[in-house]
């Protein structure tokens, strides 16, 4: 199965993914993160931020997570993947593995005041273009699977119903 954690920079995408990640294999379940980040260091090497590379960002990550689940993994994917569309061809791309869209809920106004890698400061004086939530926008999901929040939560509270979630799917005979 496929998780698919969509959100804005700095909302704790990555840091949800890497909780969920370990206390699954706590479980022994196999999982794997797909991080935008990591992606974009290799496979994705060629691509930027303009919403054709988005996309073709998207469209990669999706069909490596296809991929990947034909093994027996959970596949927990951590991308901004900001258009409906694209996280819609995501899912299509996934067939009949069970998708599930997760929202990281975190405002951008939470964001920005974490602001991790320094990122939106430079967005905002200009020098980082088509930086999502300030100068591209991001479509939020109107009907996720889940939604998480992560503004006043623990990052083990805002994990939990997405470990949960996934030790259910992936529920072995006792
Ligand atoms: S996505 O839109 O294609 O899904 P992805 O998740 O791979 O994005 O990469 C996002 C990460 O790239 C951000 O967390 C940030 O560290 C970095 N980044 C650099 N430039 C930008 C930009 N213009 N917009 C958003 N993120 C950027």
């Amino acid at each position: 199965m496929i998780a698919w954690l969509t959100g804005l920079s700095g909302s704790g995408k990555s840091t949800i993914a890497d909780a969920v990640d370990r206390a699954l294999a706590a479980e022994k379940r196999h999982s794997m993160v797909l991080d935008g980040d990591n992606l974009r260091l290799g496979l994705s090497r060629d691509l930027g931020f303009s919403a054709r590379d988005r996309n073709e960002n998207i469209r990669r990550a999706a069909e490596v997570a296809r991929l990947m689940t034909e093994t027996g993994l959970i596949v927990i994917v951590s991308l901004i993947s900001p258009f409906v569309a694209e996280r819609a061809a995501a899912r299509r791309a996934a067939g009949d593995i069970p998708f599930l869209e997760v929202f990281v809920d975190t405002p951008l106004a939470v964001c920005e005041a974490r602001d991790p890698k320094g990122l939106y400061e430079k967005a905002r004086a200009g020098s980082i273009p088509d930086f999502t939530g300030i100068s591209s926008p991001y479509e939020a999901p109107q009907a996720p699977e889940l939604r998480i929040t992560t503004r006043v939560e623990t990052v083990a509270e805002s994990a939990q119903p997405l470990i949960v979630e996934l030790l259910r799917l992936s529920a072995m005979p006792a």
